[in-house]
């Protein structure tokens, strides 16, 4: 199994990248953290990126844990800086990150990725990578972490028994081993031009379309996890500024700036 490696990942970057700031750890307790650490005191804008190869306290979405045996998933944070009056808001980067996530995960691996929203990306509805987007207030600015996680080459029987109903891998998917640094760099360069593109004006209405060709979770009846609400009923559509319409059983609409869908009814039961 290869390690990651910096001088790998920097060869599959093209030249304008190089300058980037890229730190490697074999373990650290989560690379949101690291992150975090590494752009919370700085002045200038700024666009770092932390791997590693195992995580102590990797961490998900709504209080979860992620877990990823070492050397096997990529394991990656992306960290900007976030400036009060930036017109994309903070709610949109979960979507532009699942969406560049996705691609990058078909064009490497041609495996067929939906996302189910806000940001999981999903293959024949198991799980193989999760985002967890987090704002922080620096001693300058403030900023935006993005981490995400994806299940490389974890064999199934490696998974904690509460996911691997749930959970796949892109190994497990295609029957081949996968370069995790060729992927990182796909990655980099991807997440990249998409901040470029934010800085310049780009806004989820502008995706919108080709985002709702991916999503899986259009026309579906579906439990949605908004803070320590639950809501239940059929998701109409994803609206021009990422915000989920979900029509409940008494016909309301409810626009969902924010949450999570946590289960959805396939197949005559509800799913997680
Ligand atoms: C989720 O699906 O709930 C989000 C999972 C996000 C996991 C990644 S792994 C890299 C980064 N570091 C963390 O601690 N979490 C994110």
């Amino acid at each position: 199994m290869r390690k990651l490696s910096e001088s790998e990942i920097r060869a599959r970057l093209p030249r304008h990248l190089q300058a980037l700031r890229i730190d490697i750890f074999d373990r650290l307790q989560s690379t949101n953290d690291a992150a975090s650490e590494a752009i919370i005191d700085g002045r200038a804008p700024e666009f770092v990126v932390v791997l590693a190869e195992e995580q102590s306290g990797g961490r998900g979405r709504r209080g979860r844990v992620w877990s990823s045996p070492p050397k096997q998933g990529l394991l990656v944070s992306f960290a900007f800086s976030y400036p009060h009056g930036t017109p994309v808001r903070v709610e949109e980067w979960p979507l532009f990150a699942a969406l560049t996530v996705r691609q990058m995960i078909e064009e490497t691996s041609g495996v067929p990725a939906k996302i189910k929203w806000p940001n999981d990306i999903l293959v024949d509805g198991r799980k193989i990578c999760g985002i967890l987007t987090e704002l922080g207030t620096g001693t300058y600015q403030r900023y935006l972490v993005i981490g995400i996680g994806i299940n490389v080459n974890t064999a199934i029987e490696d998974f904690p028994p509460e996911v691997c109903e749930r959970a796949d891998s892109l190994a497990h998917m295609t029957g081949r081993e996968h370069d995790r640094n060729e992927l990182a760099a796909r990655l980099i360069e991807r997440m990249h031009a998409t901040y470029l593109d934010v800085l310049r004006g780009l806004n989820f209405a502008a995706l919108r379309s080709e985002w709702l060709s991916h999503c899986s979770s259009i026309g579906q009846r579906a439990r949605i996890a908004q803070g320590f609400q639950t809501l239940e009923g059929f998701v109409e559509t994803i609206d021009e500024r990422g915000s989920l319409l979900l029509v409940d059983e008494q016909g309301k609409r409810h626009t969902l700036i924010s949450g999570e869908i946590i289960q959805t009814y396939t197949g005559g039961a509800w799913i997680d």
